[in-house]
């Protein structure tokens, strides 16, 4: 296990709180799309984590895909997200589950729902790690999520600062101010 990084609060969800919320979701999932052609689309890099440990605990059969999104925020403001890596393979007809570590302000999630609607999936969900409702500027509907969070920055089980600590087993509270 690594050691805690500089700025590292508290923490917010043990890895044994994690698994076992997963364990919880995953039998939703198994029982909701049994007998359906499922598949579970990771966005990366975030969500890696997450997928993983989803998939393992999933009872039914299933594929995997991922694809990576650029956002940036331009003089229009926050919310500019294109694919910058997009699926391996078509989703017509499939049922699809898109599998998210966080939604925050709803943009990239309403984006992927959006393109991904336009490929003609049977149908088309929302899987997030963590959601932060306070944050929300867009409306997008989270139909499985594993646990609500305060109005901090986190960071383990995939969330990354500077695209470090995605490999803590844990998610805690993170001070950006004091991280480096
Ligand atoms: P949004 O819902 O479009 O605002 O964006 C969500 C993305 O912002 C996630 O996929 C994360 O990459 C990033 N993000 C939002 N909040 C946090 C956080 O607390 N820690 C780490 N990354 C975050
Ligand atoms: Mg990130």
């Amino acid at each position: 296990m690594i050691s805690p990084p500089p700025g590292m609060e508290r923490i917010l969800f043990t890895e044994e709180e994690i698994q076992a919320r997963i364990r919880e979701v995953a039998a939703e999932i198994s029982a909701k799309y049994q007998g359906r052609p499922l598949k579970l689309v990771g966005v990366l890099k975030g969500s890696v984590f997450f997928l993983t440990a989803l998939a393992r605990e999933i009872t039914i059969p299933h594929k995997i895909d991922f694809l990576a999104i650029s956002s940036f925020t331009s003089r229009s403001g926050p919310g500019v997200v294109r694919i910058a890596k997009d699926l391996d393979d078509p989703i017509e007809g499939e049922d699809v589950l898109l599998v998210e570590d966080i939604v925050d302000t709803g943009f990239t999630a309403r984006y992927l729902l959006r393109t991904l609607a336009g490929r003609e999936p049977n149908s088309l969900a929302i899987c997030t790690l963590l959601d932060r409702t306070s944050s929300r500027i867009v409306q997008v509907p989270v139909e499985f999520r594993c646990f609500e969070i305060p109005d901090r920055f986190v960071v383990g089980f995939g969330l990354d600062y500077k695209q470090l600590y995605r490999n803590l087993s844990y998610i805690g509270v993170m001070n950006p101010e004091l991280a480096s």
